[in-house]
């Protein structure tokens, strides 16, 4: 159960992102197009734009590929920036200090729901 609505919702089902996975989505916010991320970090669901603060590029050069083998950290595949899953913040890497831009994430029943940020994300 995925979908996109005009007005900047995506949802899918929980149960679709198990525990140390992420899925992708594309959001449309304030009339741009925003890709961006869900994790599941041990039970705690995450959202954030995919867009590395380093040098803007997505993180995740292969599809859907975002986590270290470990599963303990988001690397960035241009220069391998290291991310907290849960919060996003950057312990390594050209960017390290700066942070990825979290995107509002609730639970419907059983379904995830991404909306856009109430601010414009850079
Ligand atoms: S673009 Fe992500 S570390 Fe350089």
């Amino acid at each position: 159960m995925r979908r996109m609505t005009a007005s900047g919702e995506w949802r899918c089902a929980a149960a679709s992102v198990p525990p140390g996975s992420t899925a992708t989505f594309r959001l449309e916010c304030g009339g741009r197009a925003l890709a961006g991320f869900v994790v599941n970090d041990a039970g705690r669901y995450r959202a954030y734009v995919n867009r590395c603060p380093h040098v803007g590029t997505p993180l995740d050069l292969w599809p859907n590929e975002f986590l270290t083998e470990d599963g303990g950290a988001f690397v960035c595949s241009t220069h391998g920036a290291l991310f907290e899953p849960d919060t996003g913040f950057c312990t390594a890497g050209p960017c390290a200090g700066d942070r990825l831009a979290p995107l509002p994430l609730t639970l419907d029943g059983d379904a995830l729901v991404v909306r856009c940020a109430r601010r414009p994300t850079p």
